[in-house]
């Protein structure tokens, strides 16, 4: 696989991004895209796979059920983007649908290098497929994969695993404008979204009972100690998920056991935090099946269709742009 890097003063963003979120009056912040270092891809990966977590799974099987409806109603000859492909396991459903039909071009774009090269080992396999992985932020990658794009030749993007979640609601529709932007009318989107379910299945997805989503957030601390030379102590920590119902989501905090001071020299800071006091690392919206067509709308897209999983209320949506 060609993989197009980008040597950016990696270090000092994230020290500046931590120093900026850790220094903030009010609600203390650290930005959810560093949780995907090699240790913290690797303990997503394990989370996909938790009794508890049944999103991903989810998501899966719809496009192992579905893949064939879903490509039949893409408008074609298609090259195919992926924002925040992870390891690629469930894309193959897709890519041997749409292969079947075409010689096609998958580009997969992704911040983490190391999801990224296990990425291209899981669908090296599929014939007819070419993959040209982006190690880029969403918009950045997606704006290079449209300059690659060949006269006649429709994108259609994946944004997977309602990682559009992790938007709120009006921040979700401002991404979805932005991804519009990059493309032409009749180019599509698949969008999963995870949808609304009991509280308490809500907050057992976040808060297994074998610790590794507590682990997951945990590593941003280990991270920041690891990169940034800082001393959080983890065991003065611990994960705490809560469901926020006015936002209609489950967010994730950093919980401080005990009033703490923590220097992160890299960022030229030290971090005051009182006994109680949170750090926010993540917020993941739930959704009904029926907002999406609004979403949609309100974006310049409309929604083709939509699948939902039974088992675990989940929903692939295609939309077409306008
Ligand atoms: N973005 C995913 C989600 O919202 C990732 C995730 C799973 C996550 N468990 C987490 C993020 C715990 C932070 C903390 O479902």
């Amino acid at each position: 696989m060609l993989v197009h890097a980008i040597a950016t003063n990696a270090t000092y963003e994230f020290a500046s991004d931590v120093r900026a979120g850790l220094s903030r009056p009010g609600q203390k912040e650290l930005p959810s895209k560093y949780f995907y270092d090699d240790v913290g891809s690797a303990l997503f990966e394990v989370i996909s796979r938790l009794p508890e977590y049944g999103l991903t799974r989810a998501d899966e099987r719809l496009l192992r059920r579905h893949g064939s409806d879903i490509v039949d109603r893409v408008p074609g000859p298609v090259a195919v983007a992926e924002l925040g492909s992870g390891s690629g396991r469930k894309t193959r459903w897709l890519l041997e649908a749409l292969s079947r039909r075409q010689r096609t071009f998958y580009y997969p774009v992704e911040i983490s290098h190391s999801a990224l090269i296990m990425c291209e080992r899981e669908l090296r396999d599929i014939d007819s497929v070419s993959i040209v992985g982006f190690e880029r932020e969403y918009l950045d990658g997606l704006l290079e994969v449209a300059a690659c794009r060949k006269r006649g030749q429709h994108l259609f993007v994946l944004f997977l695993g309602s990682t559009i979640g992790n938007f709120d609601r009006l921040a979700g529709i401002k991404f979805l404008a932005n991804v519009r932007k990059v493309l032409v009318p009749g180019d599509s989107l698949l969008l999963g979204t995870d949808l609304e379910k009991p509280p308490l299945q809500m907050l057992r997805a976040y808060d297994d009972e074998l610790g590794v989503t507590a682990a997951f957030n945990l590593n941003l601390l280990s991270r920041i100690n690891r990169e940034l030379d800082a001393d959080f102590d983890l065991a003065q920590f611990s994960h705490q998920a809560t469901i926020n119902s006015a936002a209609r989501s489950v967010e994730m905090h950093l919980r401080s056991k005990r009033r703490q001071a923590v220097t992160i020299p890299a960022s030229e800071v030290v971090v005051e935090l009182q006994e109680g006091e949170t750090i926010w690392t993540e917020s993941s919206h739930k959704y009904s099946a029926n907002e999406i067509f609004q979403m949609a709308s309100d974006s310049g897209f409309h929604c083709e269709a939509q699948w939902i999983d039974q088992q675990w209320p989940f929903a692939e949506n295609l939309l077409i742009a306008d």
